[in-house]
């Protein structure tokens, strides 16, 4: 079966929440520049746009209030910028201009075709004085050529004749979107892009801007071309570049403008004007419909090694294809950046990083493109000697503390209980390159870069916890969960900090002879005395446990709270975050989001079953999903202790977040963690999916609505296809070599095809 590979939306809502959203969902971007679909004319003078351009690490300073001036508190923040707009073009036809807000819009459609990596856009219209006309209009952001965005822009005239003027608008005089009302927006206006020079050459317009603190400079270069055209001329300001375009519309004729606009930043080159004009040459050095194929090409490749397919659900295949197609839109392809939660497609956050990147979007690309993990680790790496500064600034003597939130490697969190204090993203980070070696086995990049990561963050560990009673404890640290903060003994964080230590111990001993970790050994002084300090550390890492309840309390304290019956809060006060102050929050038994479930899925190991099980249900009580991180961590879970249909429904209402704009904030961009974690429900947690070092498990189960699935992996360069069914579960080694792999607790070698019953989901129960 072919899975549709276009979302469309037909007969548009013209209202401006709409817009927004629309803005949101048709955006265009490639992990370097991002575009938010606003209309090429514009809207009324009263509405609002975030029409916003982005490139992925390039950022702004600006500052961070604090009420009180506490030591070491973050005083200044990166912000993504909005960078110069070259989406706007405007057509006047004698005296009227084409506005779907005047006239009569006859039929209006929106569509992403996400084998094409295109967005389109098509308007009938008839104006006020009864022209009618019908526009066409795609947009890509190249995948092929990271710096390009184009539009191609068709307008067929159905009923009339007359000259036609195009304006074509090229505008550095931008400003970033605020919203002081949510706490996930910036707060407040800041033009932070200042204009050096405007100026055509070539018959291209060029604007270069530099940041206001961060010394950054950026330059766009657009060139328009025009068929038909019998007049040209530009008008230009210091931050405003027009050209304005003549030729004439007859019925039956088609007149088409192509805009090419290309970026360049100075994070990545040393001239971004010579580069501008470079990148624009490379644009123009082929056709559109070359760059057209090399776009369908390039996601040829991407859905082949990412496959996966529901039989009997097109609805959640095509969901789940939008979620995959916007993963590869928002991460970056190259060590400058990384994944922000909304991608490039809005500024919700500000275009941070957070741990998002390594426990709900790095384990899909790990299995199905390890080259953009890898690239995702190489950012860490970047940046890990802020991650150093970092540590000395929370007080710590040694290691590194990767910053919460972040664009180029420095904190920005502005509310520290639930920010800084997220110490777990040091284990996170490290488990995810653990995650990656176990998948690739690719030892270079380990003792590269990876191995020192480890290290360096490890050793924070050992500060931030101590021994008392002979156990190894990790007080005020606050864990996933953000309704509970500063807590002792976070299940979570101690779970994985004992993993990490576990782990930091395991490669000592398996590299220590090779040259370059040697090397690396000596530059960061690490010696015998601190690893077998590890060593212990994790043997006696204290896991809160209750015997009463046979769960892991999420902290030392959790349990002695009050228990908030989720049942009885209103719905309108949901997400509890934008209507209840912190600390009543944090004295409540409520959850935002798996803190102790997450530990039991990424580290299934370290619990029995019973425990799972026990914590899962009283966990579940209590956690009102306000975070779109949650609802696909519990259907992986629930997968994992039997409960097909519980899983079933948590993937469901999680995989159509954004397309039913279920957190009613998608204006404000995607959720790319979420989209991660409802690729991690099909493969990890339906699929039952886990590398470990002993190897690839399968243990898959199937919801009742499904005929099967089927999905592909590669692991240590081998591809393997899983296909479910009713009855069997088939893995096929497509290439590489066989491979051992566990499916039910039994191991086989994988040489060609294989086929086995399918157990019932009760399997999961013994
Ligand atoms: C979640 C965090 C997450 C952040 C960015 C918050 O709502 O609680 O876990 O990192 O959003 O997605």
């Amino acid at each position: 079966m072919k899975i549709k590979a276009i979302y469309e939306k037909n007969d548009l809502k013209l209202d401006n929440y709409n817009l927004l959203l629309n803005e949101t969902l048709f955006h265009n971007a490639n992990g370097y520049i991002g575009i938010r679909s606003a209309f090429e004319e514009g809207y009324p003078d009263d509405f609002t746009t975030i029409r916003g351009q982005y490139i992925n690490g390039f950022y702004d300073f600006t500052q961070a209030k604090q009420a009180e001036n506490i030591f070491g508190l973050t005083q200044e923040k990166q912000t993504m910028l909005n960078v110069a707009d070259t989406q706007a073009i405007n057509i006047y036809f004698d005296d009227e201009k084409f506005n779907m807000f005047e006239g009569t819009v006859l039929k209006s459609k929106r569509w992403v075709d996400m084998e094409k990596g295109i967005t389109g856009r098509f308007v009938s219209w008839r104006s006020p004085k009864g022209k009618e006309l019908e526009i066409t209009v795609i947009r890509m952001a190249s995948f092929h050529q990271l710096s390009l965005f184009t539009i191609e822009y068709q307008i067929n005239p159905i009923n009339f004749s007359s000259d036609v003027m195009i304006e074509s608008n090229h505008n550095g005089n931008v400003a970033n979107y605020f919203d002081p009302n949510d706490p996930r927006n910036a707060d407040e206006s800041f033009q932070y892009l200042t204009p050096l020079s405007c100026y055509i050459q070539y018959g291209a317009s060029y604007i270069n801007s530099t940041t206001s603190k961060s010394g950054l400079e950026v330059c766009s270069c657009v060139k328009n071309f025009l068929s038909g055209e019998s007049e040209r001329q530009f008008i230009i300001n210091e931050s405003n570049a027009k050209c304005q375009m003549c030729t004439f519309a007859q019925p039956g004729k088609t007149i088409k403008l192509v805009k090419y606009a290309v970026f360049s930043d100075s994070l990545r080159v040393e001239d971004c004007k010579i580069h501008a004009a470079a990148e624009m040459k490379k644009a123009l050095s082929v056709s559109l419909q070359e760059l057209y194929k090399y776009q369908e090409d390039y996601l040829t490749e991407y859905w082949e090694n990412c496959y996966v397919e529901i039989q009997g659900d097109n609805e959640l295949n095509m969901a789940l294809r939008y979620n995959l197609f916007q993963l590869i839109q928002s991460v970056s392809k190259d060590e400058y950046g990384n994944i922000a939660p909304k991608g490039l497609s809005g500024e919700g956050y500000e275009g941070h990083y957070f741990w998002d990147s390594e426990m709900y979007i790095q384990p899909f690309f790990t299995i199905t493109n390890p080259q953009v993990t890898k690239s995702l680790i190489a950012y860490r790496y970047e940046t890990l000697g802020m991650a150093k500064e970092n540590a000395k600034i929370l007080g710590h003597k040694k290691g590194a503390l990767y910053p919460w939130r972040t664009i180029m490697g420095k904190e920005c969190s502005g509310y520290f209980p639930a920010g800084s204090a997220q110490y777990h993203i040091n284990g996170d980070i490290a488990y995810s390159i653990i995650a990656y070696y176990l998948a690739t086995k690719d030892g270079d990049f380990i003792q590269d870069k990876g191995a020192e990561i480890i290290f360096e963050t490890a050793r924070l560990w050992m500060d931030v916890g101590n021994f008392y009673n002979g156990q190894f404890h990790i007080n005020d640290v606050t864990g996933p969960d953000e309704y509970t903060c500063i807590v002792n003994n976070n299940y979570y964080t101690n779970a994985l900090a004992q993993y990490h230590l576990q782990w930091a111990v395991k490669l000592y001993f398996q590299m220590r002879k090779l040259p370059e970790f040697r090397k690396m050994q000596r530059r960061i002084r690490l010696g015998l005395e601190e690893i077998d300090g590890f060593k212990k550390a994790a043997q006696r890492m204290y896991l809160p446990y209750d015997e009463k309840l046979k769960i892991n309390p999420q902290d030392d304290s959790f349990l002695q709270k009050n228990r908030w019956d989720i049942d009885t809060i209103p719905k309108k006060n949901f997400p509890l975050l934008l209507h209840y102050h912190p600390l009543h929050l944090y004295r409540h038994q409520v959850c935002k989001q798996p803190d102790t479930i997450l530990a039991h899925f990424i580290l299934e190991d370290s619990q029995s079953q019973e425990t799972m099980r026990n914590s899962f249900e009283y966990y579940e009580k209590i956690t009102t999903h306000d975070s779109s991180l949650s609802r696909c961590i519990f259907s992986i879970v629930a997968s994992r202790l039997g409960m097909e249909d519980k899983a079933f429904k948590y993937f469901g209402d999680s995989t159509k977040l954004d397309l039913m704009d279920m957190h009613k904030n998608t204006k404000d961009g995607i959720h790319t963690a979420n989209m991660g974690g409802n690729y991690m429900a099909i493969i990890y947690g339906f699929g039952g999916v886990r590398l470990k070092e002993s190897g690839i498990y399968f243990a898959p189960i199937l919801p009742k609505k499904w005929k099967g699935y089927r999905f592909r992996i590669c692991v240590e360069n081998s591809r393997i296809i899983v296909g479910i069914t009713k009855d069997s579960c088939t893995f096929l080694l497509e290439h590489g070599e066989a491979k051992k792999i566990n499916v039910y607790n039994k191991e086989y070698l994988l040489d060609g095809k294989l086929t086995i019953r399918r157990e019932k989901a009760s399997w999961r129960e013994a």
